[in-house]
């Protein structure tokens, strides 16, 4: 089933029209003239891929996105790009692993991301294979695809900060509900690019060996290619799960008036970055790829946008005036106490810096989640091309909330601090 919006790999050819539209006023960093070649971003059906998509159309900026909808849920992120953008997105549904589609995908690409991914270290631990296939292979797929090119279009990777490993060996102090490293200037800073690779988890691996074949591409065949090593990135259009997207999943589950796992003490610290500033740096790096080529940056929220699971804890337990019920269960493999990137070295190549702090992004997060996840909307919209699920999506979130700083919080006059002494109740397989 296609129309002219989409493409499968059924009928084989390329015949959507590209239509350009005006640019939208006011968008920051989409300085570049239209172009009537699209941006590829594989995987781009999921969460950092449609907010992606979402900037670049709006800016009159063709999309192809090229995602096989292996994550569930995810054509409603299809069905909503299309719905909000129509004949200026353009749908390839294809895997990584398919290295003919690929090729075919890359051929008038302007721009690359490359997002599509086995996105789950608990998955890549049932089946390491499958990881590899896809986040290793698929990757090596997309190189070769492009070095095929005589002129290949730049590339940006979105690797990990599991590329370090579990950082077992950096000494950590409790502070309260949270860890912090004992070391002041790893406090101030975070980590740097300059700590060693220490690959964990299959997941780990499968990334961190995609990334040095990516930067190795640059190195050895001149692909222009940069990296990012994330931390976590968090936003609208995230349907996160107890696998992968906490921040979106333990909101889900405090809406959802469901019970949240937290594995371990609930002291882990991240720092977290509203998807909107993850967008400008791609921009950033895309515009200064002269000289970023073959670099990778740690990319995250900062010293200035860290939170621990207990923390996030008590800002739901804010947001929605009542505590989130928990349980608490044994560490994860592999489970990082502190991670916090030092964003420096991207911030002084580009003048990018975050600019959405934590409780205005979890603020912002929570009112989408509140209106659009799929259980909040069960009405089924009808579909244009290939998908088929059901849409819950409310496009006028968007319109209404357009630069609308979120409601204040209420404090609540009881303290909301997790004491630890929740049941525990073994609900997955310890990894
Ligand atoms: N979200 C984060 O916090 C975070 C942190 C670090 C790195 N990353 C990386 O960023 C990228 C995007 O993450 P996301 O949060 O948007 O994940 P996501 O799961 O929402 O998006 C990934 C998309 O890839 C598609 N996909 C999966 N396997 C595929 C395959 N074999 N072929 C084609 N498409 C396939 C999925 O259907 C999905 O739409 C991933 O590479 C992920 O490893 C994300």
């Amino acid at each position: 089933m296609t129309n002219c919006k989409t493409r499968t790999k059924r009928n084989g050819k390329v015949h959507n029209p590209v239509r350009l539209t005006a640019r939208v006023p006011g968008l920051s960093l989409m300085a570049k003239p239209l172009r009537s070649k699209p941006v590829l971003i594989t995987g781009g059906a999921g969460f950092i891929g449609t907010n992606l998509a979402h900037r670049l159309l709006s800016a009159g900026q063709p999309v192809l996105l090229y995602d096989n909808l292996r994550r569930p849920g995810v054509e409603r992120n299809l069905q909503w790009l299309q719905a909000t953008h129509g004949d200026l997105l353009r749908v390839e549904v294809a895997d990584v692993q398919n290295f003919r589609a690929l090729r075919q995908a890359t051929r008038h690409a302007f721009r690359v991301f490359h997002f599509a991914a086995q996105v789950a270290v608990t998955s890549s631990l049932q089946d390491p294979i499958y990881d590899f296939e896809v986040n290793a292979r698929g990757t090596l797929n997309l190189l070769e695809s492009l070095r095929m090119l005589p002129t290949p279009p730049p590339l940006l990777f979105t690797s990990t900060n599991k590329v370090y490993g579990d950082l077992g060996d950096v000494e950590l102090q409790v502070s309260g509900p949270r860890y912090e490293p004992v070391d002041p200037a790893l406090r101030e800073h975070g980590f740097n690019e300059s700590r060693p690779l220490n690959f964990h988890s299959p997941y780990g691996c499968s990334k961190g060996c995609a990334c040095q074949y990516v930067l190795d591409y640059t190195r050895t065949f001149h692909l222009p290619a940069v990296a990012f090593h994330m931390s976590c990135i968090y936003g609208l259009h995230q349907l996160g799960t107890e696998d992968q997207g906490w921040v979106a999943h333990f909101l889900i589950q405090a809406l959802e008036n469901s019970s949240i796992n937290i594995y371990g003490d609930g002291r882990q610290v991240r720092d977290i970055l509203f998807v909107e500033d993850l967008i400008d740096a791609f921009l950033l790096a895309h515009e200064h790829m002269g000289t970023l080529a073959g670099q990778s940056f740690n990319m995250g929220g900062g010293p200035g946008n860290t939170i621990s699971l207990l923390e996030l804890i008590d800002l739901i337990a804010e947001l929605q005036a009542r505590s989130p019920a928990l349980r608490f269960d044994a560490w994860r493999s592999a489970d990082q106490r502190y991670y916090v990137s030092d964003i420096r070295k991207f911030s002084e190549a580009t003048g990018w810096a975050p600019k959405v702090k934590v409780r205005e992004g979890v603020t912002r997060l929570y009112e989408w989640l509140t209106e659009s996840r799929p259980s909040a909307s069960p009405k089924i919209l009808p579909l244009n091309g290939v998908v088929a699920a059901g849409n819950g999506h409310q496009p006028d979130y968007h319109r209404r909330n357009a630069g609308r700083k979120p409601a204040p919080l209420k404090r609540l006059r009881e303290p909301n601090r997790v004491n630890g002494k929740c049941t525990v109740k073994k609900l997955v397989k310890a990894p």
